[in-house]
């Protein structure tokens, strides 16, 4: 049985003070993290170690990077390592989210060799697929996810699989306000798992988590959640508030009773 994981991209919003604020406000919410929901939050880097500290009061939610550098150290500025996420706590980290292909020229190389990276430094990578709306009008899309998933798995063995998380995110639903529909996630879904069991086993495929991500939010969070391969979210703009946060939290929650 997969356990659902709420995750929160909080891509560039939140310096440190306002991680405090919006942490302490989902802890205050919640009340407790419900016991068969893993939560995650992704803030910046630069609020990560603030993120690490706070995170010690909330039970449950883990922290996560929006991005790593592919080398250890050296000339590379403005990047960071797996090292240094490791020293702020960081579980997981966030790969080839298509803002990141899309504005800083991430390519499916550069990805494949971040999820290696992370891997390698026991930093789980929640790595990131999804096609455009003209891939998706062409009919191309779950060719485009396909790849997109054999690609970042060229040199995962059957051990790190276990440790990786995918989301799929088709570009059109981000921060669109228009999600893809229950079905359209399901049918993605169940492919990128399909792709798992060729890849690994069906024991792998079977523990495998999806994410879905592309204006999740706490009035269409059920119907998606209650996908049978939708194994949980990776949500932007309502991960922002503490209340749409844990709404979706407590979503999980009652559908995994
Ligand atoms: P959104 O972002 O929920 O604001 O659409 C999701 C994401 O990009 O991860």
């Amino acid at each position: 049985m997969r356990r659902f994981l709420i995750a929160g991209n909080w891509k560039m919003n939140c310096g440190p003070k306002e991680t405090s604020t919006l942490l302490q406000g989902i802890g205050e919410q919640l009340n407790g993290m419900p016991e068969k929901v893993d939560g995650l939050v992704c803030p910046p880097m630069i609020s990560l170690t603030t993120a690490s500290v706070e995170l010690q009061d909330i039970e449950g939610i883990a922290l996560g990077a929006q991005n790593v550098h592919f080398e250890d150290n050296g000339s590379y500025t403005g990047e960071v390592s797996t090292q240094m996420l490791n020293e702020v706590d960081s579980e997981y980290v966030i790969v080839g989210h298509s803002e990141r292909r899309q504005y800083f020229g991430e390519t499916d190389s550069t990805v494949e060799a971040k999820v290696t990276k992370s891997l390698d430094a026991e930093l789980k990578p929640v790595i990131c697929v999804g096609e455009s709306l003209e891939q998706r009008k062409d009919n191309e899309h779950m060719l485009r996810v396909r790849k997109q998933v054999e690609a970042a798995l060229v040199n995962v063995d059957d051990e790190d699989a276990r440790n990786v998380v995918i989301a799929y995110e088709p570009i059109w639903a981000i921060g669109s306000g228009e999600s893809a529909t229950p079905e359209q996630a399901q049918e993605m879904h169940d492919m990128i798992r399909s792709v798992w069991a060729d890849r690994f086993d069906d024991e792998a495929a079977n523990s495998i988590r999806i994410l879905y991500g592309g204006s999740m939010k706490p009035h269409n969070a059920e119907e998606l959640l209650s996908q049978s391969d939708v194994d949980g979210g990776l949500i932007g703009g309502a991960s922002l508030k503490a209340d749409s946060f844990t709404d979706i939290i407590d979503i999980a929650a009652e559908l995994s009773q």
